[in-house]
């Protein structure tokens, strides 16, 4: 009985969460300093054209404001075909993490066909051996959203485990099925695009220990948000925050092994290697790199408009 109460406790231990004290509030007119800028070519080869900070600024594609910060595409340009991609925006934070905590006060999302809009966290300079972990992604406008791993071989995940998401894919490898990794697809549409927008946005969080990473969602009107979550505490205690939306135990995938510590990165593309080879499957008119090229208004609500970021450790 006693072993069997401490085998108990100790599995309990291995899932469960903790308090963590706020390390960087991200938000008001200060809201880009956490962050640099990546005027990088686009790794997943998307229509896009990531542009440098005085650029993003003096287009008016970031703007940082007291109560909100936006992040977006350019929507006024017709592009010559044979010329850079859409104008947008990659931003990478300053500082790094590992065991912590990040909520993503979110009130929108970029929408639009040929969309791919990401917040997530790796390291680039030794992708994939230190992890990927999307937090939020999708293209073309298509509901739910999907949280999704991405390792080194050796990394899987059980098949049975505690979330309110489904698993789509167990094994993480990169190398497994053209880069799917291991994803978890939303129970509820308003996690994503569209609906998400229309519902007033809402909160993602994760949560990341060396034993599991969790991410949550809470819908704007949830009546199960958190108040630690809601309100923007100083600490915030996860062993309240109830079952994840996606569950990443240690179970057959050392996490310590497999994940280094890690940027936060916000990216919005066009096209690539995902939203472009779903493009048409997805329902969207036309051919992909010709609908960015030549519909800017279509890119009128193809932005992120945050509340905050709170990063806890
Ligand atoms: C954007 O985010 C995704 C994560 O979902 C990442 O795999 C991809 O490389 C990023 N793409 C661009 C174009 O920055
Ligand atoms: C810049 O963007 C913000 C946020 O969308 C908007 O409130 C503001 O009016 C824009 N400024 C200009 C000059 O367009
Ligand atoms: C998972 O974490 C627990 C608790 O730290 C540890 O005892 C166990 O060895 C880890 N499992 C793997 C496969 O890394």
């Amino acid at each position: 009985m006693k072993l069997v109460f401490a085998l108990l406790l100790s599995s309990l231990a291995s899932v469960r969460g903790a308090t963590y004290s706020i390390s960087d509030t991200v938000a008001g007119s200060t809201f880009f300093n956490f962050f640099d800028f990546e005027a990088i070519a686009d790794p997943t080869h998307g229509r896009v054209n990531y542009v440098d900070q005085a650029t993003a600024a003096a287009q008016n594609l970031t703007f940082a404001g007291s109560s909100n910060s936006i992040i977006r595409a350019d929507f006024k340009t017709v592009l010559d075909p044979n010329g850079p991609g859409r104008n947008s925006v990659r931003v990478r934070s300053k500082k790094t993490y590992t065991t912590h905590v990040a909520v993503f006060n979110l009130n929108h999302m970029p929408e639009a066909c040929s969309t791919w809009p990401a917040i997530w966290e790796t390291e680039e300079s030794i992708w994939p051996n230190g992890g990927e972990i999307d937090i939020v992604e999708g293209v073309n406008d298509q509901s739910p959203n999907a949280a999704t791993v991405h390792t080194s071989p050796g990394c899987t995940m059980p098949s049975s485990r505690s979330q309110t998401g489904t698993s789509t894919q167990l094994d993480c490898n990169t190398q497994v099925n053209s880069n799917s990794g291991c994803g978890v697809k939303f129970p509820t549409a308003n996690s994503y695009g569209p609906s998400f927008n229309s519902n007033g946005g809402g909160w993602y969080a994760i949560e990341r220990t060396p034993t599991f990473i969790k991410v949550f969602f809470w819908p704007r009107n949830s009546g199960s948000v958190p108040s630690d979550v809601r309100n923007g505490g100083s600490t915030v205690d996860t062993d309240n925050w109830g079952t994840p939306t996606a569950f990443f135990p240690n179970t057959s995938c050392d996490l310590t092994q497999h994940f280094s510590a890690h940027n936060i990165i916000i990216n919005l593309t066009f096209c690539g290697d995902f939203a472009g080879a779903v493009y048409s499957q997805d329902g969207c008119p036309g051919a992909c790199v010709d609908f960015v090229n030549n519909n800017p208004s279509a890119f009128t609500n193809s932005y992120f408009d945050f509340t905050s970021i709170r990063v806890y450790q």
